[in-house]
């Protein structure tokens, strides 16, 4: 019996890989640790909360006391470590909560992971820790070159992990993920956001010329390729994961339309994001010797993420409905409309 931290398990990916392990891994136990922020969201959880295998604790992982208390309660041998700020915007206007949590709470747990002697420590990281990247794919020896908060806060989190590695032999791996897509992603990320304004008849927001480029990947791909470098990767190590395609956001754009037989009408563009990173492209080699590459093309993994939220407006009309999202969204993006590019 394996008995697994999943801190951050109440937000999208989390939860994702929750399900996974609880389908896949039948022998082991979960314990999801979470603080419950605005993307934490106990209705990603809900049709797991009376497995016997399955226990939630509310909490900071800023909180050595209560992470401590967690792993000798439940027996916990491993930590997998989702839990962090995650949203671009948001780190342009509030960059103090993701220093505290993706840097500082990332410290917390490592050391929880050095003094008790856990089995394991693994690192959900992202690609955006290589910055911008206008041509090639980026390796995981490639320096780091962040530029939003979010991305800088995230490097210090894994230069951490790397820190406690050698240091203090901490046998620790990270995975360095492109963008995610499907089921429970909180609708401020720019699918879910698309998706829903789309059902909805409502503008889809692009930013600047909409020919920025990302690797969409389906989330149960990621969790997948997580679960393969927690089994098999060796500590120290970073691993890349993703698709190694990438696609424009008005293609992207453009796609959601065609699923929804919606009108191109809907495209609305508006301001670009401040210091907006143009293209992420990543090398999937090194993951490829470990077995693993994505399930899903760019096409499939964006029809069941449609799929998703058409069937489940349960889950997202009662976030959307919410005071809290209103004054995110009119508060993010009132006033920004600016006429179409000419390239667009
Ligand atoms: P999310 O924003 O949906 O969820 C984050 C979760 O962490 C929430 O449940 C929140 O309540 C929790 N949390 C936040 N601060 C906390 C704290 N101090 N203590 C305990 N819990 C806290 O995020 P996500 O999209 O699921 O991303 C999960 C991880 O994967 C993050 O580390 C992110 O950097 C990484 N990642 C995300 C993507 C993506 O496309 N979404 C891609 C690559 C990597
Ligand atoms: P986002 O989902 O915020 O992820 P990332 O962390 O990669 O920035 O945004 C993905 C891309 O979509 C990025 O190039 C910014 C763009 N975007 C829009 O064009 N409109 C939007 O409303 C949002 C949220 C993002």
């Amino acid at each position: 019996m394996r008995t697994l931290l999943i801190t951050g398990g109440a937000g999208f990916i989390g939860s994702n890989y929750v399900h996974y392990v609880l389908r896949e891994h039948p022998e082991y136990r979960v314990v999801v640790y979470d603080k419950l922020t605005y993307a934490g969201n106990p209705d990603n959880l809900r049709d797991v909360a009376d497995d016997p295998r399955y226990a939630f604790v509310e909490g900071d992982i800023c909180d050595a006391a209560l992470v401590r208390e967690t792993i000798a309660t439940h027996g916990v041998d491993t930590i997998v470590n989702f839990a962090a700020e995650t949203h671009v915007d948001r780190s342009l206007s509030d960059p103090g909560e993701f220093i505290m949590t993706d840097v500082y709470g990332t410290h917390v747990l490592l050391e929880a992971a050095r003094e008790l002697g856990l089995e394991r420590y693994h690192q959900v990281s992202t690609d955006e820790v290589y910055g911008q990247v206008l041509e090639g794919s980026s390796v995981e020896t490639d320096p780091l070159d962040t530029r939003s908060p979010y991305s800088a806060s995230k490097a210090g989190g894994d230069l951490m992990v790397l820190a406690y590695h050698t240091s203090f032999g901490v046998p620790a791996t990270i995975t360095r993920g492109s963008n995610n897509i499907g089921p429970y992603q909180y609708p401020e990320k720019v699918v879910p956001v698309f998706v829903t304004n789309a059902i909805d008849d409502k503008p889809l927001p692009i930013y600047g010329d909409g020919l920025q480029m990302r690797d969409y990947q389906y989330v149960e791909d990621h969790c997948e390729g997580i679960d393969v470098v927690l089994h098999h990767g060796t500590p120290g190590e970073i691993y890349n994961l993703g698709t190694g395609v990438e696609t424009r956001n008005i293609d992207m754009a453009r796609c959601i339309l065609a699923l929804l037989d919606k009108p191109e009408s809907l495209l609305q563009y508006i301001t670009d994001r401040p210091g907006h990173d143009r293209r992420y492209s990543l090398c999937v080699d090194k993951i490829r010797t470990l077995g693993w590459t994505s399930r899903h093309t760019f096409d499939q993994a964006l029809e069941r993420t449609v799929r998703w939220y058409v069937d489940n407006e349960w889950w997202w009309r009662r976030i959307k409905s919410g005071d809290a999202y209103s004054e995110y969204y009119r508060s993010h993006y009132g006033g920004r409309e600016v006429p179409r590019p000419s390239q667009g």
